[in-house]
């Protein structure tokens, strides 16, 4: 294993994506050894499914466990499997042994979607805030749903996806045409007044960006880069991932 660690950001790069999510596993774990009440911040996509198979395996006990998702999509029927509250229920819910109910993904259902934007953000407040938000990223720097030019100081709101984003996404739809175009989304101001942010990426395609968002300049060009700002961050990569960080040391 090979590290980087400072005062505010602790990168683990994994010899592979099974491992990576072990490490991620491991944090949460110990979060909710700690606290077993955390509130969680789960992300959906890909880059955290390695962490939740490892979880399974652990059987950490998270039956008192809450939690909230960072984005759902816009424009889908309610109970469509695509949709991030059905994703969070198979993945996160069932598979993980939380109480039903116990996370919350915003109403994309909602009529008025800005009025559900500000429900979810009193509704976190309401929780005492997340404790440990689990994060993957976009291939563009994406953080949720935050696209670049997204403020660093965003909250929950509706935001247009980006056609990149949407063309990576399209892999889980029929067609690219079925993919919504909007979204709600915890902003990056949300995602920053978590107690600790964790970061899991693995895969060569990911290299660049991920190289961007930690050792590159903080900028909403690339809303990933604002985890920089954050005082407590654990990054798990796997090499793939990790291949154009620079700086890199092996601890002895
Ligand atoms: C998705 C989600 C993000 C996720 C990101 C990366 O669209 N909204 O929360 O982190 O894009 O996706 P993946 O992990 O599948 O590469």
């Amino acid at each position: 294993m090979t590290a980087v660690k400072d005062n505010i950001m602790t990168v683990r790069i994994l010899d592979s994506p099974e491992a990576a999510g072990a490490a991620g596993a491991a944090v949460v774990r110990d979060c909710v050894q700690d606290k077993p009440d955390a509130v969680l911040g789960f992300a959906t996509g890909s880059s955290p499914l390695p962490l939740y198979n490892a979880l399974a395996e652990t059987g950490v006990d998270l039956s008192r466990v809450r939690g909230f998702a960072l984005d759902e999509y816009v424009g889908l029927p309610p109970g469509d499997p695509r949709s991030y509250a059905a994703v969070i229920q198979s993945e996160v819910v069932q598979r993980l042994g939380l109480p039903q109910g116990a996370v919350q993904v915003p109403d994309a259902a909602a009529a008025d979607l800005d009025a559900a934007a500000r429900d979810y953000e009193q509704a976190i407040r309401d929780a005492g805030g997340v404790d440990l938000q689990i994060l993957g990223i976009g291939h563009n720097g994406h953080v949720a749903f935050n696209e670049p030019g997204a403020a660093l100081d965003s909250r929950t709101r509706v935001e247009q996806l980006a056609e990149r984003t949407r063309r990576a996404n399209a892999r889980f739809f029929d067609s690219p045409d079925e993919v919504p175009t909007r979204c709600l989304t915890q902003g990056i101001g949300t995602i920053l007044d978590a107690g600790h942010l964790l970061l899991i990426a693995h895969g060569a395609d990911k290299a660049e960006i991920v190289a961007r968002a930690l050792q590159g300049p903080v900028s909403p060009d690339c809303p990933a880069s604002a985890l920089q700002l954050h005082p407590r961050v654990t990054v798990v990569l796997d090499r793939a991932a990790a291949a154009h960080l620079t700086g890199t040391r092996t601890p002895s």
